[in-house]
This record gives C-alpha cells, sequence and structure tokens, in this order.
C-alpha cells in the first residue's frame, strides 16, 4: 500500500470519528451537509499549518507527528501569520515565530453551524468572502457544485493556493482575488453570502447582490464582543435578521482602514473598588455581547477572573485588578461597564438570540426583541 493511500484510509477513518461527533453534538443536522464533511478530504487543504505553543508558532507540515489527527480533531489551524505566507518557511527553517494569524481553517464546528445556518436549498448559489485554505468552499461544492460556488479572498497567495488544492481534490468553483466587502458583482444575484472572517457593519453591496428572501450569515465582530447573524435580504441593500445563540470569532476582514492606536495605563488615574468581576467580559460571559453593544470601540484585553484592561482610542483605559479599577482618560470606561451591567441584568440578562439586527442604506442597527423595541443600538 502507498504512503498516499495509507493517508487516505487513515484520514477517512478520523473524519468519519470526527463527523460522528458533530451529529451527535447536535452540530450537524442536514444529511447534505455531513456527507460533505464525510467525503472532502480537510487533509488536501492543509498541507503546511502553524500551531502554538508558548506563544509562538511552530510550522508543521505533512508527515509530522500529529499532523493528521490535529486536522481531524476539531481545531483552527492557522495557516497565514501577519499577512506573509513565508512566513511559514521561516518558522520551518529557524524555528517558532511571533505573529498574529491572517488566515487560517475554522474549527468543523463553528463551519458547520455557518453552513447549517445558511439554510440552503439544492439549487442555491451561493458567495463565499474568504476563501482562505479552500475548504469550506470545496464543501460547498459538494454540496452544491461547482457551478453554484463563488469565493473571493483579498490575498493572491493564498487564492492560487486554495485553487490548486480544489482542483486536486476535484472542485472547481469560481475563485476570486478581489476585496469580499465589495462582494463579487459578476456572478449575482446568490440565494447565499456566508462570510468567513468577521466585519464590524454589514457590506451593503453582499445585500445588494442577494435576491429578496436571501440569506447572509456573517460574523460581527467589535474590539469587544462579537456576534453570529443571520440576515434575509429585503430589496435592494436591506435586510432584517437575528443574533444565533452560537457565538462565532473569525479574523476580521482586511481593510484599508487605518491602525488604530490602544493606550496603555501609566501613572495617572484614580482608582476605586469594585465588587463586578472581570470575568464578566470574558468571551464565555453571557454579558460580553451586551457590553460590546454599550461600550463600542472599546478593547478589552486579558478578560479573565479578576482581571482586564480596556482602552478606548480616545485615550481613555481602566485597569482591573482584583478587588480594584484604576481609571484615567476622558471616559471612566469601568464605570460603564458596571452601568451597561445594571441595565443588561435589570432587562432579564438578555442572551445573543434575543437580539436581531436591521439593515438599511441609513443604519444598522442591533434591537432587543424586536425591531422597533426602545432598546437599539446603532452599529456606527
Ligand atoms: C478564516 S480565513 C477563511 C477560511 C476559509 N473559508 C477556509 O475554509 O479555509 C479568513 C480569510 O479571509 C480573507 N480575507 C481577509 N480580508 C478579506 C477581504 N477584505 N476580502 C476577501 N477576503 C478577505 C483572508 O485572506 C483569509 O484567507
Amino acid at each position: 500500500m502507498s504512503v498516499r493511500a495509507d493517508i487516505g484510509g487513515t484520514a477517512a477513518r478520523l473524519r468519519s470519528r470526527l463527523v460522528r461527533a458533530l451529529v451527535r453534538g447536535g452540530t450537524l443536522i442536514d444529511p447534505g451537509w455531513r456527507d460533505a464533511f464525510l467525503a472532502v478530504p480537510r487533509h488536501m487543504f492543509l498541507p503546511r499549518y502553524f500551531q502554538q505553543r508558548s506563544g509562538l508558532w511552530t510550522a508543521v507540515e505533512e508527515g509530522d507527528p500529529d499532523w493528521l489527527t490535529q486536522i481531524y480533531a476539531d481545531r483552527v489551524l492557522v495557516t497565514q501569520l501577519d499577512g506573509d505566507s513565508t512566513r511559514w518557511d521561516v518558522a520551518r527553517a529557524t524555528g517558532p515565530v511571533a505573529g498574529a494569524p491572517t488566515c487560517s481553517s475554522s474549527m468543523p464546528t463553528i463551519m458547520a453551524v455557518m453552513l447549517e445556518a445558511l439554510r440552503v436549498n439544492e439549487d442555491s448559489r451561493v458567495l463565499e468572502i474568504g476563501t482562505g485554505t479552500g475548504y469550506n468552499a470545496a464543501l460547498m461544492c459538494f454540496r452544491l457544485g461547482d457551478s453554484a460556488v463563488s469565493t473571493v479572498d483579498i490575498d493572491e497567495t493564498l487564492s492560487s493556493l486554495a485553487v490548486q488544492r480544489l482542483i486536486a481534490a476535484g472542485f472547481q468553483p469560481t475563485c476570486v482575488v478581489a476585496d469580499g466587502a465589495r462582494g463579487h458583482p459578476e456572478n449575482a444575484p446568490y440565494d447565499r453570502v456566508l462570510c468567513t472572517c468577521a466585519v464590524p457593519r454589514i457590506p451593503l453591496a453582499w445585500l445588494e447582490q442577494t435576491r429578496p428572501g436571501g440569506i447572509v450569515v456573517t460574523t460581527l465582530n467589535r474590539p469587544l464582543g462579537a456576534g453570529l447573524v443571520r440576515i434575509v435580504a429585503g430589496e435592494g441593500a436591506s435586510g432584517l435578521g437575528e443574533v444565533l445563540a452560537d457565538d462565532g470569532r473569525f479574523m476580521p476582514l482586511r481593510t484599508s482602514a487605518p491602525e488604530v492606536t490602544w493606550p496603555s495605563p501609566d501613572t495617572t488615574g484614580s482608582t476605586r473598588s469594585t465588587s463586578l468581576s472581570a470575568g464578566v467580559l470574558s468571551p464565555t460571559h453571557p454579558f460580553e455581547f451586551f457590553a460590546g453593544l454599550g461600550l463600542p470601540d472599546v478593547q478589552a484585553v486579558g478578560a479573565a477572573g479578576d482581571s482586564v484592561l480596556l482602552g478606548h482610542p480616545d485615550g481613555s483605559w481602566a485597569r482591573h485588578d482584583g478587588e480594584t479599577v484604576t481609571q484615567s482618560g476622558p471616559r471612566r470606561l469601568w464605570d460603564e461597564v458596571e452601568a451597561a451591567y445594571e441595565q443588561w441584568l435589570s432587562l432579564d440578562e438578555p442572551r445573543r438570540a434575543r437580539f436581531g439586527i436591521t439593515v438599511t442604506p441609513e443604519r444598522q442597527e442591533i434591537w432587543l426583541d424586536a425591531p422597533d423595541n426602545e432598546h437599539r443600538w446603532s452599529l456606527g
């Protein structure tokens, strides 16, 4: 038996174990997506990736111990750092490197959640934003056919590697190198748009290019809080949708927006005690989504049991270190967190699934329970 055939056999076994776990966990429901996850070899899209150890990134490639088991272990696997595809070679040659992930193959669980959220029909035509490795596009091609799938990535190197891997795996969607915020008007209208990066606001082009009644699924991100949303397109660039119960954390869509400068604590600031735990801003706490609505543009670093650092580009910062909080700048950010927390309690501690989203060319808003509720937050 050849080594390749052996990989194929082992991979098929590991893949079927992963799919069984996704089905058992209630994530994979639609048999069409289950068959796609069973059939499409994720390892063909991940001949190389990074693994994080002690804060640095180690280069892993096909043949390394654990290469295949990690691929079928329901993990997010980072494939590019700092927008530079040569970083992997550097890490392989000289040892682990530092860097910020700019491409990954997402956790199969969250991929399944998003694909299920799309509610495709057999004849749906789909636009994906963020081709990345090509694996998600391959799943969609398996389910819907090559001609139904268009996928856009801003990174030429990533896109061309994805095309090669898609062809090797037997798929030929339309792959485009472009800024996905503009969609891909040439193949519009679409029945579904799926963004596998995160956006602060919904690009109107996606709704314009979706048939009325079609669906857009994406993650929203702010410096604090994130949310997976499903929007039903209306006429033109409008839509009405819901925040899904499942959380989704994705890397942001790359834009030409200038880098934000976050303030860091200095010797200024007033200190007081607080009884509210910093853990309420942890991504696993149900308040965190609400906090992101009430404190737009506020970044939270290291929110854990008893410490967090908040910052706003206007120079405000707050450091919570257990029992005390120190604040400085034009705003008192921890005071604002406490006020938002009180409001969240008074509203009955709403979870994500109680929120919805309205998008029109004039405004984008998140609302609680109903679009005309007095509790609405602008997405800026
Ligand atoms: C999490 S990865 C996508 C994973 C991918 N769907 C897969 O199956 O491997 C995010 C991708 O979004 C791409 N991206 C970032 N900004 C973009 C933009 N403005 N337009 C299109 N793609 C973008 C990145 O280059 C990266 O490949």
